[in-house]
């Protein structure tokens, strides 16, 4: 049975229903799963320390620390300390050198559920324009790399570009990732266009809403992913498949 290991550090609410979420997940389809929620006081080497026992333990193959850890802990040294094999969010750098090269096991899962929306879709997405609007490590790069990969002509924006619009309205394929309420506005798309947010904003008001300003721009779209139900579910979907992958590389 493919088993999966979540950490948690803190008690950040968004990060606490995303775990949740990861390990329902689980439990519907028939997927080992084990939470660690840590303290917030949890020392880096206490982490590290529990990253090196589920490196070693046999019933887990996946191990996935929720980001981001509170401020006292190295995220990135935590990233590295996990068997690239057991990597099932695929940040570990040789993972991410993998990806590059275009020969992985595993997909970080963001970009990774938006590329199934995609041909779930019947998009092709070779010779079209894609734009990513964000260039985290997360979702951003990868993103663009996996449009890259199949073809895609891939412009990367990010807070320095200039005239972000300008640069939107080419997109046939428009990916935001940048973390900014309704930032894409319907002015801000080509008619036909494939728009997918990536964004999960959480208002004053405690709306979630996305890095899209849905109902106008989804008068321009031809496909348009809402926020929530979109993306974030595909996310959780991929962890799946990379956990049940994980296990069969154990074997
Ligand atoms: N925080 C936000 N998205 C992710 C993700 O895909 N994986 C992990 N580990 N933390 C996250």
């Amino acid at each position: 049975m493919p088993g999966l290991a979540v950490i948690i550090v803190g008690d950040d609410p968004a990060s606490k229903i995303y775990v949740r979420n990861k390990k329902l997940a689980c439990e519907t389809i028939g997927i080992h799963s084990e939470e660690y929620a840590l303290p917030q006081d949890t020392t880096q080497e206490q982490l590290l320390a529990l990253v090196d026992e589920l490196n070693r333990k046999k019933e887990i193959h996946g191990i996935l620390c929720q980001l981001p850890l509170p401020k006292h802990l190295d995220e990135e040294a935590v990233i590295h300390a996990i068997s690239p094999k057991k990597d099932v969010d695929a940040f570990h750098p040789v993972n991410v050198g993998k990806i590059m090269i275009g020969n992985y096991d595993f997909l970080p899962c963001t970009p990774a559920g938006v590329m199934e929306l995609i041909h779930e879709s019947g998009i092709n997405v070779a010779g079209k324009e894609c734009v990513v609007v964000g260039r985290s490590n997360i979702v951003g790069k990868p993103m663009a790399m996996l449009l890259l990969h199949e073809h895609g002509t891939v412009t990367i924006c990010h807070s320095k570009t200039r005239d972000l619009k300008e640069v939107c309205r080419r997109a046939d394929i428009l990916v935001a990732a940048v973390g900014v309420p309704e930032l894409i506005t319907g002015d801000m798309v080509k008619e036909g266009a494939v728009v997918i947010d990536v964004g999960m904003n959480r208002l004053e008001n405690k709306k979630l809403v996305g890095d899209v300003a849905f109902d106008s721009a989804a008068e321009k779209a031809c496909a348009i992913t809402p926020v929530p139900g979109g993306v974030g579910p595909m996310t959780i979907a991929m962890l799946m498949k990379n956990t049940v992958k994980a296990a069969t590389i154990h074997e």
